[in-house]
């Protein structure tokens, strides 16, 4: 009689110990989106070019980047209305509709609302017609989405704070490996280039700038290197990934991806906990049976 008490309580002891380890098992299988070359990412961001030798200039002003409408004092509470920016500044009525029919136009507002800081990169119209006829009309609604987002960084730059930014940069269109939608930022003296492994774009000029949100007008649109060259094959084998936790957000840094060798080790442990466990323990049934 307490024998089989005994013989249940351990049934279902074991049984229990298998389920979690199952469990544990679980997520570390996951497949998960293969996150590679983490090195690429987390190279110095090396100029190659122009090492500061040429300290850059400040003391001069930015000569052909005028700034049309800065900061007009105290504007009323509530995040800048970009359309209206965009609209009485000129000539970016196309990325204007962009931005309508992709609701981008929402989130940045959304975005600024939250007190995030935005640069955006604004192709004029004349940008627009420069692109080989039909190409816009060639992207599907993602493509155009992407497009959009592929011109925002969710980070602030000051024409000055360009010169110390750390390539390639994410932009609001995705992380900066696999080529999938970073851009460079190079400065020489006053100028600011942009380059998408498609294009190299200049800024032109500041449309708009309130120290949270940045506009600059760029003469090419800048066409993402992903929408012409295909994706690289993932990596071979991925590491286990780590069980998931949350989304990562948009704007933390794809680099710091934790090694996963630490939580995979976990359910091994288990198994080894409790393989040989059940082995002692059915030895020990079968001993009080017989
Ligand atoms: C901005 O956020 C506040 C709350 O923080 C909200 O009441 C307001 O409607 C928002 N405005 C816009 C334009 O999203
Ligand atoms: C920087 O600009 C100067 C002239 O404006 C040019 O001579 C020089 O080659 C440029 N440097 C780089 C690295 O592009
Ligand atoms: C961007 O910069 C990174 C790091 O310097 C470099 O590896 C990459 O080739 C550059 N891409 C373009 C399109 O210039
Ligand atoms: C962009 O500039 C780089 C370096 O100046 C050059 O190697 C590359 O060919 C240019 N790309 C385009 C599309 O003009």
């Amino acid at each position: 009689m307490t024998y089989n008490l005994v013989l249940s309580f351990l049934f279902l002891f074991l049984f229990l110990l298998q389920f979690t380890c199952i469990l544990a098992q679980a997520p570390a299988m996951a497949p998960m989106p293969p996150t590679q070359s983490l090195a690429p990412a987390s190279l110095p961001p090396a100029q190659p070019s122009a090492p500061a030798s040429p300290p850059p200039t400040i003391s001069s002003p930015p000569a052909p980047i005028s700034s049309p409408i800065v900061a007009s004092a105290p504007g009323p509470p509530g995040p800048p209305n970009v359309i209206k920016i965009l609209a009485k500044a000129g000539s970016c009525s196309t990325f204007i509709k962009l931005l309508q029919i992709t609701q981008e136009v929402s989130e940045i507002t959304s975005l600024l609302n939250n007190s995030n800081r935005i640069t955006m990169f604004v192709p004029s119209d004349g940008a627009f017609l420069n692109l080989k006829t039909g190409t816009l009309n060639s992207f599907s609604d993602q493509r155009k989405a992407e497009l959009v987002k592929f011109h925002v960084l969710t980070r602030y730059f000051s024409l000055l704070q360009f010169q110390t930014a750390s390539n390639p940069l994410q932009t609001q269109a995705g992380g900066t490996t696999n080529r999938e939608f970073p851009i460079n930022i190079t400065t020489n003296g006053t100028a600011v280039d942009i380059a998408t492994g498609i294009v190299n774009a200049s800024v032109t000029s500041t449309i708009f700038n309130d120290n949270q949100l940045a506009i600059y007008q760029v003469d090419k649109v800048l066409l993402p290197l992903q929408f012409f060259v295909p994706p690289l094959p993932p990596a071979p084998a991925p590491a286990p990934p780590k069980p998931k936790k949350d989304v990562p957000s948009t704007d933390s840094s794809p680099v710091n991806v934790v090694p996963s060798d630490a939580t995979s080790l976990l359910p091994h442990i288990l198994q080894g906990i409790v393989y040989p466990g059940s082995f002692f323990f059915f030895s020990l049934c079968f001993e009080y049976m017989s």
